[in-house]
């Protein structure tokens, strides 16, 4: 059993047997593993190429680009076993880099927003780019998402993926310190997709780095995710102003729209009259997962479409989970199969620490100083009922 696998059952016994990843172990490969393959995408206006790597594993097709680390597709089946590319996104390169809403992409230095895009780290303070109203949001203006990675294939056991790295330079997008960044995206023979996120820095920092894929289990394009069921454990969340930057309180759910801990429709809940809702035009606000912050990825949530039958489930080592329903999405981009993405026809869940906490002393800190790693880390699980 791989290092990894160990990691995820001693954090989610429970929920990763049910997803059929425990026993995943043999050394045989699961049909489908071949070595992961590239092909040309597209090129950057300064000529750059960029690239798409497959990694194909355990019923699991994942395709990532260069540019951004961007998920361009995850391919799943349903309970009859046909597949469908899960996340939304583009078929060519010049709508990622001329328009998209972070479909897919890898984000960093900092996942969700940063109070008017200023910090103050032992005395100084740093000013970003302000890119969401008066605040500044996922990194900056090109942020890692927009940014050209080093991409380098793996086999390992049973296990195919991806190893992504990028040396960000000081000072890039504000942010004070080089940061070395690794990003690994694996899927294991029983078809669960793992993200490890790692960096560290020559001077103190902060870190928080996310994926932001939009997922519609029913595949992208087929219409609104308002019929799939979230249940998520957390009995708290992180209440917003109307520029979406957290009060500082950890709220209770209980009586409010925010309540997910036991499955409900998401459609329902985003449509609940509420001052909260209303601030995301839908929800768009972090959850506090009960477990904390943890070495191991812990189980945060399930995620299904009754229609197709797939369900994802979802562990994290992170503290918190940007639930974001794809209020911003308004009929004006057409994605992969050339289908109009209206509101709602995609929604994110973005692991990470809680927003603003380079501004919010009460939040689990995200600095990261010389000598230490920044590791963080989540599995995704994909079953059918
Ligand atoms: C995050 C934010 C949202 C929105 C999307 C991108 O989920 O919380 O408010 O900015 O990213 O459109």
């Amino acid at each position: 059993m791989s290092t990894s696998r160990r990691t995820v059952l001693a954090g989610a016994a429970a929920g990763v047997a049910a997803a059929g990843l425990a026993g995943a172990g043999t050394a045989h490969a699961a049909s489908g593993a071949k070595p992961p393959a590239r092909e040309l995408f597209g090129r950057l206006a300064d000529g750059t190429k960029v690239y798409r790597w497959t990694v194909a594993n355990g019923g699991t097709r994942l395709k990532v680009l260069s540019y951004g680390g961007i998920v361009q597709s995850l391919e799943i089946p349903d309970r009859r076993g046909a597949t469908a590319n899960a996340s939304l996104g583009f078929g060519n390169l010049d709508d990622y880099v001329a328009r998209s809403p972070y479909f897919g992409a890898l984000i960093g230095r900092y996942g969700n927003r940063v109070a008017k895009g200023r910090f103050t780290l032992d005395g100084r303070t740093y000013q970003l780019p302000v890119n969401d109203g008066p605040n500044s949001l996922h990194g900056g203006d090109k942020g890692f998402g927009k940014q050209v990675w080093d991409v380098e294939p793996f086999s390992r056991g049973s296990d195919r993926g991806l190893v992504l790295r990028r040396i960000s330079p000081d000072g890039e997008m504000g942010y004070p310190g080089t940061l070395k960044v690794k990003v690994t995206y694996m899927l294991t023979a029983r078809g669960a997709w793992r993200i490890d996120y790692e960096a560290t820095t020559d001077r103190a920092t902060v870190a928080n780095l996310t994926s932001h894929t939009y997922f519609n289990l029913a595949g992208e394009g087929s219409g609104s995710v308002d019929g799939h069921t979230l249940e998520m454990a957390a009995a708290r969340y992180t209440p917003v102003d109307a520029t979406l930057i957290p009060t500082g309180e950890l709220a209770r759910v209980s009586g409010t729209p925010f309540d997910f801990r036991r499955a409900r429709t998401i459609g329902e809940r985003a449509r609940t009259p509420h001052q909260q809702v209303l601030y995301g035009k839908g929800l768009d606000h972090n959850w506090v997962l009960d477990k904390g912050v943890t070495t191991v990825p812990g189980y945060a949530l399930t995620l299904a479409d009754p229609g197709s039958g797939r369900v994802m489930k979802m562990y994290t080592t992170e503290p918190g989970m940007q639930f974001y329903s794809g209020n911003f999405l308004d009929g004006t981009l057409a994605g992969t199969s050339g289908r109009l993405y209206r509101q709602g026809d995609g929604l994110c869940l973005e692991s990470q620490h809680f927003p603003d906490s380079p501004n919010q002393p009460s939040f689990p800190s995200t600095v990261l100083r010389p000598g230490t790693t920044y590791r963080s880390t989540t599995v995704h699980t994909f079953s059918a009922r």
